[in-house]
């Protein structure tokens, strides 16, 4: 089965501003990687070998990072850097481009790609998370999908505020893993979330997601128009299944986040960990 990867990399990223008032969010580096890198190594690892990448045209750095630099290359071949002409060196993937025309919402994103994404299931990512794991999620979910032959949502329980997130309402155990759910509630008011279980931003879809957002186009009043509405629509149908996934998620939507991330990743790289436990032994840091 042929299936297509998406990215959804409009948002503005006010939650890391000032970098990103020039910067996208998705190329701040965990120490020497950008950020979406790692999705798209994900969708790779997965066999997502057509990855579109929705942006805005604030975002240009995006298309010149995926692109090739026959410069450096050339000039890394000359001189024999054969580890540096690695780390430059192209995917072997069709990653395309696209940009949002109209900023208002992930479900409005998604509906300008419907052209691209209209022969079969797809899978979508929010670049905030990321998420390591001996098999990289997008498989995981990949699986999840044939085996239930439903939508599927990355989720997971989260001890924390959940207020932030589209919190979903479980009500039917498929597997070991894996949930029938009845809805999804974007960002509930404390007190009004209907489990303590998150969906992060990965999600297999079938192309009738489509019909489903623009059914609830129709009556969204004001505000920003999220993806959760077309869920919330096949979730009546019985189509969605939340998968509890395997692995390590990193968030890196947000500055304490994507710090917490950053050490997160030097822990995961044996010559980063040398340098963060030498940092902590030396300024005593063990009870700060
Ligand atoms: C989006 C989704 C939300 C999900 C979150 C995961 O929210 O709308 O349902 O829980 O990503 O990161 P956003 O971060 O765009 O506010």
């Amino acid at each position: 089965m042929k299936i297509k990867g998406v990215i959804v990399a409009a948002g503005y990223g006010t939650r890391l501003l000032p970098a990103t008032k020039t910067l996208p969010k998705e190329m701040l580096p965990l120490v020497d990687t950008p950020s979406i890198d790692f999705i798209i190594k994900e969708f790779i690892e997965s066999g997502i070998k057509d990855i579109l990448i929705i942006t805005h045209r604030k975002k240009k750095a995006l298309e010149d990072y995926f692109d090739r630099d026959p410069e450096l290359e050339k000039v890394f071949i000359e001189n024999g850097k054969i580890k540096e002409l690695e780390k430059i060196k192209p995917y072997d993937a069709n990653i395309v481009f696209t940009r949002q025309k109209v900023m208002n919402g992930t479900g409005n994103a998604l509906l300008e790609a419907e052209s691209w994404l209209s022969e079969g299931p797809f899978v979508m990512a929010y670049p905030d998370d990321i998420v390591f794991s001996e098999k990289p999620l997008a498989l995981q979910m990949i699986e999840a999908y044939q085996k239930h032959q439903k939508s599927i949502l990355a989720v997971m329980s989260f001890p924390g505020d959940v207020s932030r997130y589209g919190v979903i309402d479980p009500f039917k155990k498929l597997d070991e893993k894996t949930y029938q759910i009845k809805g999804i509630v974007e960002k509930p008011k404390p007190g009004k979330e209907p489990s303590r279980m998150i969906s992060i931003g990965r999600y297999l879809f079938e192309p009738s997601i489509f019909e489903k957002l623009k059914t609830r186009l129709v009556n969204h009043e004001k505000g920003e128009f999220y993806v959760t509405e077309g869920i919330e629509e096949l979730a009546l149908e019985e189509k969605v299944a939340a998968y509890e996934f395997t692995g390590k998620r990193i968030d890196t939507g947000q500055a304490e986040a994507f710090f917490e991330a950053v050490l997160e990743y030097s822990l995961m790289r044996p010559d980063l960990k040398k340098v963060l436990c030498n940092f902590i032994k030396e300024r005593n840091l063990y009870d700060c």
